[in-house]
């Protein structure tokens, strides 16, 4: 932190070596990532029984398979014979069952051990108790959220409440129906910066006039850097030559059928920590998920939600998915240029934040907060035989 008194208008940032540290990096890892509600898959990416992905949270490998049932399951991706990586792809689809590539001890797609070589050799083993180790599992929003917590804190608070929080009740976000959605384009971004450093941009609009031209042109207010995002229940307004929230300002498509006349052309924009944005227009939906990889390292998946219709009419979405891929590149590009610097020793004690940036001090709070808290206790003890 800044060793020199700060005048009022200035806040510390974090210093630089939080987003440096491989060992904060850790901690990270295990006190917020794994510990926390992570949004792991869009649902509708696994659509038929046997279909899987694998997710990286935190420190481990998550499987989520759409069951024979037809819900979502998640587990570690960890075959309980010897430790194998059970699937090695991002996804794939499989008939009925998973099995191990190592000595094809095989898993229903609920994780319970079905088979095994020479397991009927072993009458005294309960396959029961061999099954693929569970991972708490919620849907919102149309997306599958994990926690790898022995107990998971409240889902209701903690990544619902964040829209309550910015937007005065859950009715608001419910009335984009954003679980009904299509996925009209998806973009993968890898940005060479820390996670933190993404989350701090996404939470302020002071460098809006500088690197987003295409969007204040849309949003007029965001050039004077107007925080609106952070205003319970203020959407920022659309300028009034803007049709639709596009690149160029033109139309974009009908509304969606629920949002109502007080959320028409306006944006608003929803951080859950830690890990997914939101961002709400009249007409479609863009959710931003991020998989921390190392502390200089973050892959960003960006989804474009349409109305069904929308999508498979073959609409022309360019217009509206470019706007936010600029947005994106100018934020990510702006994220890659801080990273660096972040190991200077001009930075050893960290910077700076302006009152329309003073909210991001908050999350700075919440994150040493987390840092502070006990690990958890390991969940299995060893027991020598
Ligand atoms: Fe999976 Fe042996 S490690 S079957
Ligand atoms: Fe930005």
């Amino acid at each position: 932190m800044t060793t020199t008194p700060l005048p009022p208008s200035l806040i510390a940032t974090l210093p630089g070596h939080y987003y440096t540290d491989p060992e904060i990096f850790r901690q990270e890892q295990e006190r917020v990532f794994e510990a926390l509600w992570f949004c792991a898959v869009r649902s509708a990416d696994l659509a038929a029984p046997g279909a899987f992905r694998t997710v990286r949270v935190g420190r481990e490998s998550v499987l989520l398979t759409r069951s024979r049932g037809g819900g979502l399951r998640a587990f570690l991706n960890v075959c309980r014979h010897r430790g194998a990586r059970l699937c090695a792809e991002e996804s794939g689809q499989v008939r009925r069952a998973l099995r191990c590539p190592y000595h094809a001890w095989t898993y229903d797609l609920d994780g319970k051990l079905i088979a095994a070589p020479n397991l009927v050799r072993m009458p005294d083993v309960d396959r029961s108790s061999y099954g693929l180790v569970e991972v708490a599992l919620r849907e919102w929003l149309g997306y599958a959220w994990v926690c790898l917590a022995e107990e998971p804190p409240s889902f209701e608070e903690t990544v619902i409440g964040s829209a309550v929080e910015r937007l005065g009740d859950t009715a608001s976000i419910e009335r984009y129906g954003v679980d009904r959605l299509a996925l009209g384009k998806r973009v993968t971004y890898d940005v060479r910066a820390n996670w933190k450093l993404i989350v701090e941009n996404f939470m302020e609009c002071y460098h809006c006039a500088t690197i987003h031209p295409e969007l204040t042109d849309v949003l007029p207010e965001f050039v004077d850097g107007f925080a609106a995002q952070y205003y319970v229940g203020h959407g920022a307004a659309f300028a009034e030559d803007a049709c639709g929230f596009t690149v160029d300002g033109s139309a974009g498509f009908d509304r969606l059928p629920e949002v109502d006349d007080g959320q028409d052309r306006r944006y608003y924009a929803i951080t859950v920590k830690p890990t997914v944005f939101v961002n709400l227009v009249p007409d479609h939906v863009i959710l931003h998920r991020m998989f921390p990889l190392a502390e200089d390292r973050t892959t960003v998946e960006c989804d474009w939600l349409y109305a069904p219709d929308v999508v498979a009419s073959g609409a022309d979405l360019s217009k509206s998915v470019e706007l936010f891929h600029r947005v994106n590149a100018q934020d990510f590009a702006a994220c890659e240029r801080t990273q660096p610097a972040m190991a200077s020793r001009a930075y050893r004690a960290g910077g700076v934040l302006v009152p329309t940036e003073h909210h991001i001090g908050l999350f700075h709070e919440w994150l040493t907060e987390r840092l502070a808290t006990q690990s958890p206790p390991d969940a299995c003890t060893y027991v020598s035989p």
